[in-house]
């Protein structure tokens, strides 16, 4: 099994480039099933982008990757149902449903895999699907979805703005003629993109004064030349790493996606500056408790940053509490966290942190994604030496972690145990 062997405390100091966000490529890839050809440039390296890709050659999309441009061309009508391998290797695979029975009116997948946290459902977007035309018939794990009569516009009204069923619903209206208006979707900046994507293949997508999207969707989409935009998340890890360590950064991202997690750094007594390209951080000595730490839908406070800034309050002087209201069960990381010696108090969807002066090295596993990472920069801000087992769950949403951090000035090293 790979993992990471880590001395922590180096302090972190340099300059990082966001990659392209992982959940803005993923819909994007979804998407083009509905498209002739397409170039999409800042593609990030990570495992669920080579399975997105598997998925497209399989639906008969010619795939073409020169660096991080990915060339997408259609090649046959590739209607086939989606294998359950690559249905389980990531959430993600569940966006194909939107675009397939727009392009094809029939698809038989299963329902997706992906981090675990909590049950995960997916009947937003099944309700959405039904909405606009589809009949799906549930079997075990097997989704059989028709559109008998093709799919037609609708009007959606999603309950919780789910990011994932606000995509599908996306691509499906993009691929279906006629207007389909969605109230209550979700605003994070990976919808943004991906609405410009589907407009630059020719969809018409606006948002009325009430916030409500209207979808004027086309059967042939051209596709388009898009630059996905750069991974707020990676970003904010990074800026986390080199404030948990005493160091100093900047990092290429985009300030204005990061307003939440700059206020709780601010909070911690780091000092940012940011034009409209990169943020700068300098740490204090020791951070400072960060008060209270809400997880809400976009803009408010990112889940896929709780964990991170659970283990920067960890090592920070004063308290600070988290309370996870997107995910059922996002705590995974408390344990192992409580390994290097953390006060933490968890208690339903709450987490109070009571700083230590240090966390220590430790044998870590990652539970998640996010959470993996997590206990990295716990690692790398700790006494001693840790190792950390189980980081393909970081790989799939982090492209060159061990040598960005490493250039950085962490003592980090992949190593089989
Ligand atoms: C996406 C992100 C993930 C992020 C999350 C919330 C991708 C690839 N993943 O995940 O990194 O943590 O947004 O910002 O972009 N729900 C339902 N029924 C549904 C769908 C969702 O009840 O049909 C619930 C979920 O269980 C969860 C909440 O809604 O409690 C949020 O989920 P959602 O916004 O859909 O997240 P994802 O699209 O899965």
């Amino acid at each position: 099994m790979r993992a990471y062997q880590i001395v922590g405390g180096n302090r972190l100091a340099g300059t990082v480039t966001a990659h392209g966000a992982k959940n803005a490529v993923l819909p994007i890839l979804s998407a083009a099933v509905l498209c002739r050809r397409s170039v999409i440039e800042n593609c990030p390296t990570l495992s669920d982008v080579a399975v997105s890709c598997h998925i497209l050659r399989h639906l008969g999309i010619a795939v073409d990757r020169q660096q991080s441009t990915l060339t997408l061309t259609r090649i046959d009508e590739g209607c086939r149902d989606i294998p359950v391998e690559w249905m389980r290797a990531m959430r993600s695979s569940i966006l194909f449903l939107g675009g397939m029975l727009a392009r094809c009116g029939l698809v038989t997948l299963s329902r997706p895999g992906g981090c675990s946290l909590g049950g995960r459902p997916i009947d937003l977007h099944l309700l959405a699907m039904r909405q606009m035309g589809a009949v799906i018939e549930e079997e075990g794990d097997t989704l059989r979805c028709t559109a008998p009569h093709g799919l037609h516009g609708a009007a959606v009204q999603l309950p919780y703005p789910s990011v994932g069923a606000t995509e599908n619903l996306l691509i499906a209206a993009a691929g279906t003629p006629g207007e389909t208006a969605i109230t209550g979707a979700a605003r994070e900046p990976e919808i943004t993109d991906l609405i410009a994507y589907l407009q630059g293949c020719g969809a018409r997508i606006e948002t009325d004064t009430d916030g409500v999207l209207l979808v004027q969707g086309r059967r042939e989409l051209t596709g388009c030349r898009h630059t996905v935009l750069p991974d707020r998340i990676e970003a904010a890890t990074y800026l986390a790493a080199a404030a948990m360590t005493g160091g100093e950064i900047t990092v290429f991202a985009r300030p204005e996606h990061l307003a939440a997690p700059l206020a709780a750094l601010r909070r911690a007594g780091c000092r940012i500056t940011a034009d409209a390209e990169s943020v700068s951080l300098t740490a204090p000595a020791r951070l400072l408790g960060m008060g209270s730490i809400v997880t809400l839908p976009y803009p408010g406070f990112p889940t896929d940053l709780q964990a991170v800034f659970m283990a920067m309050a960890a090592g920070a002087h004063g308290f600070t509490s988290l309370t996870e209201t997107v995910f059922e069960h996002r705590f995974a990381h408390v344990e192992e966290l409580r390994r290097m010696g953390a006060d933490i108090t968890a208690a339903g969807r709450t987490a109070v942190v009571s700083g230590v002066p240090r966390l220590q090295g430790a044998s870590l596993a990652c539970p998640d994604l996010r959470a993996g990472a997590a206990l990295v920069l716990a690692a790398l801000a700790a006494e001693g030496q840790s190792t950390v087992t189980d980081v393909s769950h970081i790989e799939r949403g982090y492209a060159g972690f061990v040598p960005t951090l490493a250039g950085l000035g962490a003592a980090i090293t992949p190593v089989e145990v």
